[in-house]
């Protein structure tokens, strides 16, 4: 059944694929984001793509008198909360500015949804609440122990969402936890659009293939892995979106928390050589010493959401690192078009 769904960061990577796959479904979506790490340029893209004039507020969820004037103007029946700042190291060195952005945040939301007696709930929690896991793959029930101030953001974030759906039956909340998206939509129009030197591997990759860096450096080559590079759980950000519809579709009274991987890892060399078979350029790499708190593997055990949601996260790391080069070969400067 069509529903109204206010997407939080709906103008970020994820929550853009998102937006467009709700909408494709039938689904009205109403945006809010406060373009911190994001560009009024991904709105229009989806409006395009779409073809609907979706409603976007340039709203701070730290401003709970906004966000409630959202509510009180559009029919919301359930949220999608993807906003919030994301960068590990940023969160080491700015650990207040992340626990009062994601933290109060998400306080005002769910304060906000309460006032407008809205109960449905998706969240982004991420993978990074495992910390140095101890089973792979991992499952849902794994020991948690996140590294850094922005994993224990998404940690204490799950356990909020615990606390106020055990005190009110009417909450239905689901804390999905994401393994590594990466891909981009098929148009080539819409994509990961990191500012600055990017963190994450694929982003970083792909600005090498087109010849905006130089050099990949590769962190370390002696981890326990089958070629020495880290194993991450790489997964296409349209997976990651269905991922959500079924997550809503699927939804229960209570509070529950489901992994979103493939389960299956690739290492940094992987990436790296499939890129080059994708895009036909060279990517140049160099080994370099260890990252701090990087970890050797990741990788989800995903059956309880294949299980539960009836969901599965087909693309393999070709079709994901093909979308990737489509989208990047087409905006080598992301969303900032005239910067080329
Ligand atoms: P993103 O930065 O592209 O999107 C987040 C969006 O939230 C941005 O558009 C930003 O402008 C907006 N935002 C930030 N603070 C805000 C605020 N106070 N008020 C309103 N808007 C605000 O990030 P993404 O990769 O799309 O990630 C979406 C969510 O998924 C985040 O919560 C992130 O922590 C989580 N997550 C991401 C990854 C990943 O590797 N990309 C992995 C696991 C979990
Ligand atoms: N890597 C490199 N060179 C780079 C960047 C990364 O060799 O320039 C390596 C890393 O050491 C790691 C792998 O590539 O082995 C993946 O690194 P990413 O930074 O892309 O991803 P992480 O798994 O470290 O972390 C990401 C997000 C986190 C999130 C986590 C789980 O940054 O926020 O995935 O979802 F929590």
């Amino acid at each position: 059944m069509s529903q109204t769904i206010l997407v939080t960061g709906g103008a970020g990577y994820i929550g853009s694929h998102t937006a467009v796959a709700l909408t494709e479904r039938g689904h009205n979506v109403v945006i809010v984001d406060n373009l911190d790490n994001s560009s009024i340029g991904a709105i229009e893209t989806i409006r395009r793509l779409t073809g609907k004039e979706i409603p976007f507020h340039e709203v701070d969820l730290l401003d709970s008198d906004a966000l409630g004037a959202v509510f009180d103007e559009h029919p919301i029946e359930s949220v999608i909360h993807f906003a919030g700042l994301k960068a590990v190291g940023e969160s080491v060195e700015k650990p207040l500015s992340y626990y009062q952005t994601n933290l109060i945040s998400t306080m005002n939301l769910l304060q906000q949804m309460e006032n407008h007696h809205v109960w449905q709930l998706v969240f982004s929690s991420s993978a990074t609440v495992y910390g140095d896991p101890e089973i792979l793959p991992i499952p849902e029930s794994a020991k948690t122990g996140p590294t850094n101030p922005y994993g224990q953001t998404k940690l204490m974030i799950e356990d909020i969402c615990r606390d106020v759906a055990a005190a009110d039956d009417r909450w239905q909340i689901s804390l999905l936890r994401y393994f590594n998206p990466v891909g981009a939509h098929p148009s080539g129009d819409l994509g990961e659009d990191p500012q600055g030197i990017p963190n994450n591997l694929v982003p970083f990759v792909m600005q090498v293939a087109v010849g905006r860096r130089e050099q990949v450096n590769v962190f370390g080559n002696d981890w326990d892995t089958s070629d020495g590079t880290g194993v991450r759980d790489y997964i296409h950000v349209l997976d990651l979106a269905s991922g959500h519809l079924a997550a809503l579709e699927n939804i229960e009274a209570g509070c529950d928390v489901f992994n979103l991987g493939t389960g299956n890892g690739s290492s940094v060399l992987d990436v790296i050589k499939t890129t080059e078979h994708v895009s036909g350029q060279a990517v140049p790499f160099e080994i370099i010493e260890r990252r701090e708190g990087d970890i050797a593997t990741s990788l989800a055990d995903p059956r309880k959401a294949n299980d539960k949601l009836a969901w599965r996260a087909d693309r393999n790391l070709e079709v994901m690192l093909a979308d990737s080069w489509h989208w990047q070969s087409r905006h080598p400067n992301g969303y900032a078009e005239s910067e080329s």
